[in-house]
């Protein structure tokens, strides 16, 4: 063997250790010391969350987003995830049965972050049992994880044409996303359910565009820039409570869905 390819399987050795050792931090669960100072642990069982947190979860989910490290995080802040979750979910019981399930297993169908998702890849699942997440989804409820401002995750941008011409998607998807629009052109909704339930309709087909990998570039971007500007109102659409605040939603929702047909068009 000569001295440059010699080189070259040390440096290629190096590598992959690196690579490994990169991955072993990725899913580490070991105990770290890391200041969370905006936490109201009242009783012992929020104390028991927030170390089971700490021992689980927050290797990958910062409890307090530091903007210097934004290039090395695995997953979103946890209080983003927080905010997506207590957006989308009314009351603490379906937010801390939400956040069970979803560790248990991690389901590409049920993601309410497709831009963390994307990002990042779906997270693993973590089955350390139901009653350890339990705790740990009460104490995500209640504690305070004073979401900085400084951590925009947004997509950022103005939404524009392609040189004049509309972004192509998929058929199905912008067909999805015309169905839609014509359930929230639905004005004689008579239930809260029923307001929710067009809240997951249009959140689904949203997610399908956001999660579509075949989606690049400048057309993923477009279309980042597209939903997050409803995104919490299509939240707050998932989990409205009276039906005032189902027609309120609906009509933001719906007219803000209404310009999709502004930047984008189906390819065929
Ligand atoms: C190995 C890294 C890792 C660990 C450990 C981890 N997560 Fe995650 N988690 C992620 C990533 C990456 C995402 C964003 C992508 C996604 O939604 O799957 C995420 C997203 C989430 C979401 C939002 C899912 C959605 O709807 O999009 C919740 C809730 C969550 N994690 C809870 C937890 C809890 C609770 C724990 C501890 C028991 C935990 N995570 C541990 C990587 C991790």
């Amino acid at each position: 063997m000569d001295m440059k390819n010699f080189a070259l399987i040390i440096l290629l050795s190096v590598l992959i250790a690196s690579c490994q050792e990169g991955n072993q931090k990725a899913i580490s669960t070991e105990k770290k010391v890391v200041a969370t100072p905006h936490i109201q642990a009242s009783d012992a069982t929020q104390q028991e969350g927030q170390n089971l947190f700490k021992q689980y979860c927050i290797s990958c989910h910062l409890t307090t987003p530091d903007a210097l490290k934004k290039d090395k995080m695995l997953a979103p802040p946890i209080g983003r995830v927080v905010e997506h979750y207590k957006g989308t979910f009314s009351d603490k019981t379906g937010f801390v049965n939400a956040v069970v399930n979803w560790a248990n297993k991690p389901n590409q169908d049920a993601v309410l972050m497709p831009g963390a998702a994307r990002k990042f890849g779906l997270m693993p699942p973590m089955p350390i049992g139901n009653d350890n997440l339990k705790k740990i989804a009460n104490y995500m409820f209640d504690a305070d994880f004073n979401q900085s401002g400084n951590m925009n995750h947004k997509a950022t941008g103005k939404l524009q044409l392609n040189d004049g011409k509309k972004w192509t998607l998929e058929k199905n998807d912008v067909d999805q996303v015309h169905q839609a629009i014509s359930l929230l052109h639905n004005t004689n909704i008579k239930d809260v359910t029923d307001y929710q339930q067009t809240g997951n309709k249009v959140f689904n087909a949203a997610r399908k565009i956001l999660l579509n990998k075949k989606y690049e570039g400048k057309t993923l971007q477009h279309v980042q820039v597209f939903f997050h500007q409803i995104e919490d109102d299509m939240h707050h659409l998932m989990s409205v409570k009276t039906k005032a605040e189902g027609e309120k939603y609906r009509e933001l929702v719906l007219n803000k869905m209404m310009k999709f047909d502004s930047y984008f068009s189906s390819k065929e």
